[in-house]
């Protein structure tokens, strides 16, 4: 009899070492203009950690990638602690790496800094960085030194999960403007890898950095090159062999997709959100292989261990820190006192070119914060259609909210607007509206938006409500 066995996924950390950086100035800008809390990265990821250690039910940690934010040797070392720490406490602890995890000084490699730098108060300096070429040793002890199997090319490893289950982290630094994802010889190993596991009566699961399907359509058709790099013959691989299930990260938004073939053949990609987004989540996964099936659940935080929320939800406390949160946060300054708006949103929005532009800005902005749910729904056409309840409703909601509900949910995913609402109704009828209106006026600057096939409609669809698998959080995988 094969127990079941157990993990905790955490993907994009994006540990940034309090060594890097002083309050105040550049890397509060820095900060703001991101969609993740990089001061309390450290902290986000301790009180993770204190509830991983907390449980004795799960044996293994796995973290997908971005484990650091900027490539820099202080973070990395930081973070490599922590990971001794799961260790010592008697967790198994598999690790990849990502862009975020390497400089590229010279620019021979492709990342997200090519440089590693501090924060003053008034600029940056250079601090040591992490070369791409070192990370492999770095982490060793954390994947390579416990694997069946390693590519030597890639660093991407095979460990035995548990009884009856592999894991293959694959490794695929880059950003996919030149290559991220494993070259020729390392699909010919990782097919060997699968077979292997065949073989031996395993089932194996795959983990890798880079997003394997899309979180919606319009990310493959404007940002095919941040996929995992070779993704369709991954899909076709999985698909022939029958690995159901891959875990991934990068995108920070939380999302599960299910590909199928045109034989019906199908596997999932559960993507991940990033730790210190503040929707951060650790995926919880057990996989029983005496029944077959793979459990995927997700943990949020309900506290920063060290850090006073006021009050506030997790989710709260760290939305207002970064891009859309803080806009809906001063958006009500527009009504009462634009300059500071603008000074409040500094890092944000582009403030010197808001500023140029100062009265026309005001004028739309103001335009925006006035309008209602029923200006979408008489643009769309909808109005008509709509229950007295249902007009009630859109008479009184501003569309901002809606919107703003709408970037809430971007990367906890499971948005809320399901088509018996009045917010999808309005909107889906004003997106097929302007459908229209681009198709007959032959607009190009939005037409070369929409991927081919697709519509504004049906773009808009990703971002209201869950229209994949009918949650973002939890799925019960058949592995057989
Ligand atoms: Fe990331
Ligand atoms: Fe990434």
């Amino acid at each position: 009899m094969k127990q079941p066995t157990s993990f905790y996924l955490l993907t994009d950390t994006h540990y940034v070492s309090k060594q890097n950086w002083v309050e105040g100035g550049p890397f509060t800008r820095r900060e703001r203009g991101d969609q993740i809390a990089l001061k309390l990265s450290p902290e986000i990821l301790d009180t993770f950690i204190e509830m991983i250690l907390a449980d004795d039910t799960v044996d293994t940690v796995l973290f997908t990638g971005d484990n650091v934010d900027d490539g820099d040797m202080n973070s990395h070392v930081e973070f490599r602690a922590r990971l001794e720490k799961l260790t010592a406490a008697g967790k198994k602890v598999y690790v990849t790496t990502a862009t975020h995890d390497y400089c590229s000084p010279n620019g021979e490699d492709e990342c997200f800094s090519h440089n590693a730098v501090r924060y003053t108060a008034t600029g940056t300096e250079p601090i040591p960085m992490m070369l791409r070429k070192d990370l492999f040793d770095f982490y060793a002890d954390y994947g390579p030194k416990q694997a069946l199997s390693v590519d030597s090319e890639s660093g991407s490893y095979v460990v035995q999960l548990g009884a009856g289950v592999r894991l293959c982290m694959i490794v695929d630094n880059g950003n996919g403007r030149s290559h991220c994802g494993l070259f020729e010889a390392g699909v010919r190993w990782l097919t060997d890898e699968i077979h292997a596991a065949k073989e031996a009566g395993d089932y194996i699961l795959l983990a890798v950095h880079h997003p394997v399907i899309a979180p919606w359509e319009v990310f493959r058709h404007m940002a095919d090159y941040e996929l995992y790099g070779g993704y369709r013959e991954l899909w076709k691989l999985m698909c022939e062999e029958g690995v159901r299930v891959v875990f991934t990260g990068h995108t920070h938004v939380q999302s599960i997709r299910k590909y199928t073939d045109a034989q019906g053949r199908w596997f999932v990609d559960v993507a991940t959100v990033a730790a210190v987004n503040a929707a951060g989540k650790m995926r919880r996964v057990t996989v029983d292989p005496e029944q077959g099936v793979c459990d995927v659940t997700s943990v949020p935080l309900d506290h920063i261990t060290g850090v006073d929320t006021g009050g506030q939800s997790v989710f709260e406390y760290l939305y207002g820190i970064n891009f859309a949160g803080r806009v809906e946060k001063c958006f009500p300054l527009v009504k009462t006192d634009f300059d500071r708006f603008l000074d409040e949103t500094d890092g944000v929005l582009p403030a010197d070119k808001l500023r140029a532009h100062k009265r026309l800005v005001k004028l739309g902005l103001r335009f925006a914060s006035k309008r209602k749910l029923a200006f979408a729904a008489k643009l769309g056409k909808t109005w008509r259609t709509l229950t007295a309840a249902q007009k009630k409703a859109a008479k009184e909601t501003p569309l901002m909210d809606v919107a703003f509900e709408i970037c809430r949910h971007i990367y906890p995913g499971n948005a809320p607007f399901t088509p018996d609402t009045v917010e999808y109704i309005a909107l889906h009828g004003a997106a097929a509206r302007l459908d229209r209106m681009v198709q007959k006026h032959k607009i190009e600057a939005v037409q070369k938006l929409i991927p081919p096939g697709s519509s504004l409609a049906e773009m808009a669809e990703d971002f209201l409500y869950n229209n994949r698998t009918g949650s973002d959080d939890a799925i019960c995988i058949d592995l057989k």
